[in-house]
């Protein structure tokens, strides 16, 4: 089965093709540089970008895989959470694809998408829970599988990787901030006691970020002077998200038994927060799944991959599939086809 990807969330346009469980070919246009001018994404014009680059970048994904497009079994995109314009553009699209071709359309969750993207390159064990940690959203899973998704814990305010790409812009740094942080980073030695861990006086799986941010912020102004204050500066927020990330993550592990500790979305191609969870699943003796840091970043694959699960399963969307804006929660609304489920 070969099943198309589209990928238009935020600011990167993205289509790809899976084989089955096979990553067949995958193209990324990325909008980094125009949204860098601004600090942050633009999302007026994100969505003009998305506009501009999905028609082309499709043709090229048709001529370099050498498929027709008939030959393609059904559409998958990303029907949320992301910036509202941006999301339209990718769900208009593959809802004229899959008229035109007359071929099953999939709605994919974004957030799912990313955690399930390891599956594209190891065995996916169920059930887990998952860390989502990414530019727009934190969230803590139990995954009993690809279309079994349990929040256990989110951000009450900025996500783990805004709280890199704002501290980051306050250095100076380039938009987004969160590889270069991780870069200077491996040169630094991470101070214990300089910010404070974040929101763990609690007893629930939440995350808050904000005070870490403001602290932060206040203490690079103050005490970042040379290039090896940067360095350990950039190494103790390493090793700050990822100390914070893994303690609730732990909790989240002793409340519900499980068989397998995941790790994706943009920030998991972080160093230290890698080998933080790794380590913690070798403690507990779990398998750890995390995709390789070029398949963290916002890709297609992941739609793809993740929409070939579903339609192996026989589960697919009509054309009324609705875009879903962050923050707003995402309907259980798959369609059963022969009541497979
Ligand atoms: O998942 P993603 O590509 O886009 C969203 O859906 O948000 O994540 C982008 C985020 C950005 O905040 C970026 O700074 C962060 O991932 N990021 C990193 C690293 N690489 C990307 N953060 C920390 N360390 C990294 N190596
Ligand atoms: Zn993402």
């Amino acid at each position: 089965m070969i099943c198309l990807g589209i990928e238009s969330s935020c600011d990167e346009t993205a289509v790809a093709l899976v084989r089955d469980s096979r990553l067949m070919a995958s193209l990324i246009a990325t909008q980094a540089d125009l949204h860098s001018i601004f600090g942050g994404v633009v999302p007026e014009l994100a969505s003009r970008e998305h506009y501009r680059f999905i028609g082309p970048l499709f043709d090229r994904l048709i001529k370099d895989s050498g498929i027709h497009p008939e030959e393609i079994d059904a559409i998958a995109v990303t029907r949320g959470p992301g910036l509202p314009g941006s999301l339209l553009v990718g769900v208009a699209f593959a809802k004229a694809l899959a008229l035109a071709l007359n071929k099953p359309l999939l709605g994919v969750n974004h957030l799912e998408a990313h955690l399930l993207a390891a599956g594209l390159e190891q065995t996916l064990i169920y059930p887990a829970i998952g860390a989502l940690v990414s530019g727009g959203h934190t969230h803590l899973y139990h995954i009993a599988s690809p279309w079994d998704f349990k929040e256990l814990g989110t951000t009450l305010d900025d996500a783990a990787g805004e709280i890199f790409d704002k501290i980051g812009h306050s250095l100076g740094l380039p938009y987004p901030a969160g590889s270069h942080i991780d870069h200077l980073a491996k040169a630094g030695v991470p101070s214990m006691t300089a910010l404070p861990w974040p929101y763990l006086d609690n007893d629930n799986l939440n995350f808050s970020f904000s005070g870490l941010k403001t602290a932060a912020i206040r203490y690079a102004r103050e005490s970042v002077k040379t290039q090896s204050d940067l360095s350990d500066f950039c190494a103790t927020l390493n090793h700050v998200i990822a100390g914070t990330l893994a303690q609730k993550t732990l909790r989240a592990m002793k409340a519900y038994p499980v068989k397998s500790l995941w790790l994706a979305g943009g920030v998991a191609a972080n160093s230290t927060l890698r080998h933080t969870f790794a380590r913690l699943a070798e403690e507990h003796g779990l398998p750890f799944l995390a995709p390789s840091p070029q398949l963290c970043q916002d890709n297609a694959a992941m739609i793809a991959y993740n929409g070939f699960l579903l339609l192996e399963k026989g589960l697919y969307h009509d054309l009324d599939l609705e875009a879903i804006p962050r923050g707003k929660k995402i309907p259980h609304d798959l369609r059963f086809k022969d009541n497979i489920l």
